[in-house]
């Protein structure tokens, strides 16, 4: 039974040393931005106060934010961690409780933040298929603009130990595996995991945790846009402004998301997705090799498969799963001689 179950992701945290910078990024990649109290703030069209935050500072990742259903969802959490419930000093107000996992990243889980009506949606015009032709005396006209962020879907944090990270992130928040990705046949290096929303519908993932090789820290954190013509309209735009892409487009395997990640100025990638895999509580978690994680359904391959000399994805499996073994084995070994 876990302390509580979250209902999503809240918003990703960073610090940048340039906030300018950092803006003109945020708005091409179609946040609306402002600014409070010396912080910079991205807002999607879902009425939340807030998606991505930017202190001024030296570049790094900062917090994830999770959101409780309800302040006293907050206080069970704070109770049950020995933590306090503080006001959130954020636009949108609300409280807080703040937690460090097992890798030390900040935890901001918040509630009672003050939502607006969503904008309108960005037009959504019927699409003709060989199936059904809703679309009739209506020609298509798109503009050139950035996309239209309507939320904050995910974020994909790199964790030393994945069983750890996975138990910790479960016994507080209830999260559900979607999808257990393996290096080999029960050497797991990660999980998507979705919120338990019982019978309501539930992104595929809204945390992926995922033991990779590197430095600590963001693997990337998405935002969900209005549909397809808007993911590839943001592409242009984002392409013609001179940013960095760094995968896509393309259609995943796990989550089934069309996906396009970018680099911002200070090397943090966050990702446009749209048309992801929708379950409820009742869905039961897949296994699923590494190889499926690097694979595209169709569109750009993984950079790691890309160019003349890539390695075959097996191998990188192969690789992977030594290194996960042999981690495993110093683990067992350590935690067998406490020094
Ligand atoms: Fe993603």
């Amino acid at each position: 039974m876990p302390v509580i179950r979250i209902e999503d992701i809240a918003h990703v945290r960073f610090a940048a040393p340039d906030l300018a910078a950092m803006r003109s990024f945020l708005v091409d990649f179609g946040f609306g931005v402002f600014e409070h109290a010396g912080r910079l703030y991205g807002r999607g069209r879902d009425g939340r106060p807030f998606l991505h935050v930017t202190e001024p500072g030296e570049a790094r990742f900062l917090a994830v934010g999770l959101r409780a259903a309800s302040l006293a969802d907050l206080e069970t959490l704070a109770q049950s961690e020995g933590a306090t419930v503080e006001p959130f000093g954020e636009p949108g107000g609300g409280h807080v409780v703040r937690l460090v996992d097992p890798d030390g990243y900040n935890v901001e889980v918040v509630a009672g933040q003050a939502v607006h009506a969503p904008a309108l949606p960005f037009a959504d015009p019927p699409r003709n298929t060989a199936a059904k032709k809703p679309r009739l005396r209506a020609p298509l006209r798109l503009q050139a603009a950035p996309a239209h962020i309507q939320r904050i879907g995910h974020a994909v944090l790199r964790v030393r130990d994945f069983r750890a990270s996975e138990a910790w992130y479960k016994a507080r928040f209830g999260l559900l595996t979607s999808d257990e990705v393996e290096a080999a046949r029960d050497v797991p290096l990660g999980a998507f995991l979705r919120c338990d929303r019982g019978d309501l519908p539930s992104d595929h993932h809204t945390v992926f945790l995922a033991q990779l090789p590197g430095p600590p820290g963001l693997l990337h954190a998405a935002f969900e846009v209005a549909h397809l013509d808007d993911l590839m309209l943001g592409h242009q735009h984002l392409k013609a402004r001179g940013y960095k892409p760094a995968w896509g487009v393309g259609r995943h395997i796990m989550g089934s998301q069309i996906f396009d990640y970018w680099l911002d100025p200070f090397g943090n990638e966050l990702e446009h997705w749209t048309d992801g895999d929708m379950f409820t509580a009742a869905d039961p978690p897949q296994k699923q090799t590494m190889q499926a994680l690097l694979a595209v359904q169709w569109g750009a391959p993984h950079p790691m498969l890309a160019g003349r000399l890539a390695p075959p994805a097996g191998l990188i499996a192969f690789l992977m799963a030594l290194r996960l073994r042999l981690a495993r084995m110093f683990r067992r070994k350590h935690e067998g001689n406490p020094a």
